[in-house]
């Protein structure tokens, strides 16, 4: 809650922008360095949030509503001035591309300012009172206490802050642990969290995962977790928590989304689609196509269209004018999805694109692989990167089952004309994921629609409106008449 010299250990950031050295290798290149705290630092962290919250009588908590979206306000103008710093930093960190960091910069900025009119909205609402059976009732919306947030690499400004943003306004204080890869982006901001908010009401925790925030949950004095990550870490962390029913949870977790093409799909169409899906920032995003599930008499000439469209795309550095697929900020990445590729090889599966699979460093080339069948790893696995398997289907139940049995329930993807098969089919997914799209990718947004999913693909719901009601509790005065 106030800015802090750091002189203890720190840890290096390393691009995935690897320099080229004369002789043509590939040398790593320190960007910036992150402090390393430690368990009694983090705690410390820790106590400013709970003082500042004070059991909800703290300055922050017992602000108005208005009080509090000024203070927001103020902090939107304060890192609106240091863009160009924070999008620089987010290329360098993860490789996103300009274009792309440009987006999810101004994506935040635009949903912080629609966060601010929902509640606006909310607090209309609370303002108003019922009378029933004879008692008059004003319900409000109140803050939950001290909420830890906790980011991925592939969105960690604007998933952050799809998180934080909420949860500060409705009057909680927050922790937020900056992602592994994502880190230092957060430094512009944290002089604007000093000047914007009342001391201790945002606290930064720097450090490894593993050093922090075990501490942090096992305290028991959080009492809201938002995370966007992994189901493993998501359970890990709210078994920590002494008192886990007393926890919140609202989290964003692993996804195998399915794509299913049907025979009388527009290919034009769903191979655009599929493109951006599967590929967009690299596969790199949870609501990504993991898996294609195509109509036998269809698949072929969809796998050629796919393979063709994926040879146009232009690899390259992240500041390159057009470029779609850039280096991978997870070093161990590239080896793995080798190995993912390898293995659907060995069982009968063809890279159907030009160079599909091939390797620079940390740039790994697409690979369309096809065809795919139940057994290999990219089956089941989320490669969370460039492969793109393709199966076939003779009867969509074997598309339907394969979605059911899936320990994921995140969205899916139908491509196929106006029948009354791909009406049940939606009927049928509905009650499977959380969103259906039709003739389209997958995505999170727009951000006010509700985003969530079953089974381990998430707990609780984020959009505008949801993470209002998420990082809060209705609450109700009372009056007999
Ligand atoms: O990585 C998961 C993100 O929620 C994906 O968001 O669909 O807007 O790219 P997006």
């Amino acid at each position: 809650g106030e800015l802090r010299e750091w002189a203890g250990p720190t840890q290096e950031v390393v691009s995935p922008m690897f320099e080229r050295r004369p002789d043509g290798s590939l040398a790593p290149r320190v960007i910036g360095s992150y402090p390393l705290l430690d368990e009694a630092e983090a705690l410390k962290a820790l106590d400013a949030a709970v003082r500042a919250y004070n059991f909800g009588r703290g300055e922050w908590p017992m602000l108005s509503v208005a009080e509090r979206i000024a203070a927001v306000e103020k902090f939107t103008r304060l890192i609106v001035a240091r863009k160009a710093e924070i999008v620089k930093l987010l290329l360098w960190e993860i490789g996103k591309s300009t274009v792309d960091s440009e987006k999810e910069f101004d994506r935040t900025v635009d949903y912080i300012h629609a966060t601010i009119n929902a509640l606006k909205d909310l607090d209309r609402d609370s303002s108003r009172f019922t009378i029933t059976e004879g008692i008059i009732g004003q319900i409000r919306r109140s803050p939950l206490g001290v909420v830890l947030c906790m980011g991925p690499f592939n969105y960690p400004l604007n998933e952050t802050f799809c998180m934080l943003i909420p949860a500060l306004i409705m009057g909680n204080t927050v922790l937020f642990k900056p992602p592994k890869h994502g880190t230092l982006l957060h430094f512009p901001l944290l002089a604007a969290f000093a000047e914007a908010f009342p001391k201790g009401v945002v606290n930064t925790v720097y450090g490894r995962g593993n050093a922090v925030v075990p501490a942090l949950m096992a305290s028991g004095k959080i009492d809201a977790l938002g995370l966007i990550g992994s189901s493993r870490v998501a359970d890990s962390l709210k078994k920590m928590h002494p008192k886990s029913n007393r926890l919140r949870a609202i989290l964003g977790l692993d996804a195998k989304n399915v794509a299913i093409v049907m025979p009388d799909a527009d290919l034009d169409v769903a191979v655009k689609e599929s493109v951006l899906g599967s590929l967009s920032f690299n596969g790199q995003r949870c609501t990504a196509l993991k898996l294609f599930m195509v109509h036998e008499s269809i698949a072929e000439d969809f796998v050629q269209r796919f393979a063709a469209e994926i040879n146009k795309l232009k690899p390259g550095m992240p500041w390159d004018a057009g470029v779609n697929i850039t280096p991978l900020p997870e070093p161990q990445k590239p080896n793995y999805l080798a190995e993912v590729i390898a293995d659907a090889q060995a069982q009968g599966a063809r890279v159907m694109n030009e160079g599909g699979g091939t390797t620079a460093g940390p740039l790994v080339y697409p690979a369309l692989l096809f065809p795919v069948k139940a057994g290999m790893k990219v089956w089941r696995e989320e490669q969370f990167g460039p492969v793109v398997p393709v199966a076939s289907f003779a009867n969509v139940d074997k598309a339907i089952q394969y979605i059911i049995d899936s320990d994921h329930g995140q969205q899916v993807s139908i491509f196929g004309s106006e029948s009354q098969e791909v009406a049940d089919l939606i009927d049928q997914l509905v009650n499977q994921v959380s969103r259906v799209n039709i003739n389209a990718q997958c995505q999170r947004g727009p951000d006010t629609f509700p985003f969530t999913g079953r089974k381990d693909s998430a707990e609780g719901t984020l959009s505008v409106y949801d993470a209002l009601r998420s990082f809060s509790i209705r609450t109700v005065v009372a009056t007999k008449q």
